[in-house]
């Protein structure tokens, strides 16, 4: 048989093998794996790795806020560079704002993602418990495919209390659908937060001296202790530190139903980026806060003995210079009022990889689990997305090991007008990617069209 593509002689990267052979895709999927396969196309890989399309499973997207504002990264904007970076599939967010229900803003975001370059599915933000929310609308988004829900512990316009936080456990057991949480303790937050500004300390590292890793350590531990008193399934979001990784492993060796996610800022950047001059240390605010070198070297022992067992990007669109972005109240305002997170989707793999493969903290095996295996199977993606195999969609990111790129935010094309990896060294670099068997992205030109992506509804359970 000759098959429409085959992708030849690269090295192919799963989450269990690493070998030599060549790809045979027909239409949509991966049809064969062997050797000398026949091509009406032929791509040569060799020399390059062949590696799943990455999987981000938290991505802010076109994302409405409370007060009204959407987040600068749009669906067309945000997916041009996911592909740039070597991501073929987004998990992102339907808010929960007030004043309409659940469902219609489940919907209304699932169709806003038809201007998705790339496939995506979502997470389903939960912020308060009427009856209507809890016993009507959670069990319709899970039947209409959501990926999860996901609800907050702090932030003034998100925080569910303990009691609620119970509520929204039991509709997901009934649903069977898992929760990830955001863990900061709101009360401990406020007091340091009023505290540093009685103080006059306004600057942007206030903001990490505000959130001290104990901060997060209690609410992941509280949030653990609910899912265990509901026996729910949920997944720790952005762990920043060992603190919080060591009381996960704790409460994952009492066979408490926990999973969790970290993001390649806690693994590469720091507290001091907070320090830079003037208003550019806001660049590096996101929550939970940047932490120490010594946190960033602790976390890797949790990664590879699988405590923590997803990499996301957290990627949020705010721009240094717009409107709504982090200087929205000003060039002078105090930390507080700074819109939280960094944008991260294009450089989640480079500068992930450059860590973990180049810092020789994991193997490639780690690497592809950690960013694409994982991710599809805790979102009802897999086997369609995630693996090399055959059936499986033709998901396929060729990657140059020994290519060396300065990173630059214009390396991105998006909306975003900065990159916190801005002149960073690393190697190791996406050349080409596919989806669904299609060349998307050839040597840092995005070729999908908006509106390619698909919704992709997740099968869960
Ligand atoms: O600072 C962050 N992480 N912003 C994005 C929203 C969230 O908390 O995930
Ligand atoms: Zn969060
Ligand atoms: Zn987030
Ligand atoms: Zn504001």
């Amino acid at each position: 048989t000759t098959f429409d593509i085959v992708i030849r002689n690269g090295i192919i990267v799963t989450a269990t093998d690493k070998y030599t052979a060549d790809i045979g895709i027909n239409g949509s999927k991966i049809v064969d794996i062997g050797f000398d396969l026949k091509g009406h196309e032929t791509i040569d890989a060799t020399g390059l790795l062949v590696l799943p399309g990455g999987i981000d499973g938290h991505c802010h997207i076109e994302q409405e806020e409370a007060d009204g504002t959407i987040h600068e990264d749009d669906f067309v904007s945000a997916t041009g560079s996911a592909l740039l970076g070597g991501t073929t599939t987004v998990v992102c967010f339907a808010s929960h704002v007030p004043g309409r229900g659940l469902v219609e803003q489940f919907d209304a975001y699932r169709e806003k993602g038809g201007n998705s370059r790339i496939d995506f599915a979502i997470h389903q933000i939960i912020t308060r418990t009427d009856e209507q929310t809890i016993r009507d609308e959670i069990p319709v988004v899970a039947e209409r495919g959501a990926a999860g829900l996901k609800v907050f512990m702090t932030y003034d316009d998100f925080h569910l209390t303990d009691g609620q936080f119970l509520q929204v456990l039991e509709a997901a057991r009934k649903s069977d659908i898992i929760v990830s949480v955001h863990c900061e303790n709101y009360d401990a937050i406020r007091h340091l937060i009023l505290q540093h500004l009685a103080e006059g300390r306004t600057e942007p590292h206030g903001h990490a001296t505000s959130r001290p890793p104990a901060v997060e350590r209690e609410a992941t531990y509280r949030a653990m202790t609910m899912s265990e008193l509901v026996d729910q399934k949920i997944q720790i979001f952005h762990v920043s530190c060992p603190e919080v990784a060591e009381e996960i492993a704790r409460a994952q060796s009492r066979d408490v139903k926990v999973v969790a996610e970290t993001c390649p800022h806690y693994l590469t950047l720091t507290e001091d980026d907070l320090k830079r001059d003037g208003f550019e240390g806001t660049k590096y605010i996101c929550s939970p806060p940047l932490r120490t070198k010594a946190a960033q070297d602790g976390m890797w022992q949790y990664l590879r003995s699988g405590v923590i067992s997803i990499i996301s990007s957290d990627h949020c669109g705010y721009t240094f210079d717009g409107a709504v972005g982090k200087g929205r109240h000003g060039r002078d305002a105090d930390f507080s009022l700074i819109p939280n997170g960094m944008p991260g989707l294009g450089t989640r793999l480079p500068v992930f990889y450059d860590a973990a493969i180049n810092g020789r903290k994991i193997d490639l095996t780690d690497f592809v689990r950690l960013t694409a295996t994982t991710p599809a199977q805790r979102y009802g993606l897999y086997p369609e997305k995630g693996t090399i195999a055959p059936g499986s969609d033709a998901d396929l990111v060729l990657w140059d090991p020994k290519k060396s790129v300065t990173i630059t935010n214009a390396l991105f094309q998006s909306n975003i007008d900065y990159t916190p990896y801005e002149g960073r060294q690393v190697q190791g670099w996406p050349v080409k990617v596919f989806q669904r068997g299609v060349l998307a992205m050839e040597n840092g030109t995005v070729i999908a069209q908006p509106g390619t992506g698909r919704f992709l509804r997740s099968r869960r359970g």
